[in-house]
């Protein structure tokens, strides 16, 4: 089983759009694809649930019949700091709720499982007040990352700034002792970045992992959003995955 953890530069970089359209790619192929949102803030009441809409649309794609809550076991309901919603809701997060509801999705037995992060790579899920008086660490996303030894993807959302982000990432990916092994050039909105494919060439000399795919915004009106994730599926390159 290959499990494949999908970062960004940034929040709105395009984490779930990439992880919808990477599922579709390899479902083409006909693999057997679970996907996994473990947190989400911003959620809304449907019945008796909290549902949120990266976790609807990555529950869409994925053709192991995943409830929504299976997908995402975590909901938070205001679209702030996860760890701030869950303090404000007097709850927790931990890496074991976490690591569990992962063990739930991998015995699926799915070839591949594509799980969607939150924010970029340090992203604080509880902070531990009494550091310095007890071992416990600071908990973030990236640790349970470390902890099932995913494969990396980073998408980088091509916009001023963003070089020194991609390198960041990349840096504390490595330093976290994973492999980085992809990234995706994408543009999150419809402002295209002034010398676009010059800071895509820079990038590929920097990064040292090849660029599965480069995205433009499909701004389309007549394209209804799963139709853009299907364009976009056709045009990441798989090979490097499989
Ligand atoms: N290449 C693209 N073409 C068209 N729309 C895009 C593209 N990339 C992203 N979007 C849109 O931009 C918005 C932000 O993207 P997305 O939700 O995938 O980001 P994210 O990194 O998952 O954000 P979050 O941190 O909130 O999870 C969404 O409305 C998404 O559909
Ligand atoms: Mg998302």
């Amino acid at each position: 089983m290959k499990k494949i953890f999908i970062t960004a530069t940034d929040t709105d970089a395009g984490k779930t759009f990439v992880a919808c359209a990477l599922t579709q790619a390899l479902i083409n192929v006909g693999k057997k694809v679970a996907v996994y949102k473990p947190i989400a803030a911003g959620c809304q009441q449907v019945g008796d649930l909290l549902v949120n809409e990266d976790a609807q649309l990555l529950s869409q794609f994925s053709n192991c019949k995943q409830s929504i809550s299976e997908v995402n076991p975590i909901t938070l309901a205001a679209a702030i700091a996860p760890h701030i919603a869950a303090s404000n809701e007097n709850r927790a997060i931990s890496i074991e709720e976490i690591s569990q509801g992962f063990s739930k999705v991998t015995s699926l037995k799915a070839e591949v499982v594509i799980t969607e992060g939150a924010g970029g790579w340090r992203l604080p899920i509880y902070i531990n007040n009494n550091i310095g008086k007890s071992a416990k660490k600071h908990i973030l996303l990236s640790d349970f990352a470390q902890d099932t030894k995913q494969d990396v993807i980073l998408v980088i959302n091509m916009k001023l700034g963003c070089l020194n982000h991609a390198l960041l990432t990349y840096q504390a990916i490595i330093a976290d002792g994973l492999q980085c092994i992809a990234w995706i050039a994408n543009t999150a909105s419809d402002q295209v970045m002034p010398y676009l494919n010059e800071n895509i060439a820079s990038l590929e000399q920097l990064l040292p992992m090849p660029k599965i795919a480069q995205l433009d915004f499909y701004n389309e009106k007549s394209m209804s959003l799963n139709d853009k994730i299907n364009a976009a599926a056709n045009k990441i390159d798989i090979t490097h995955l499989l």
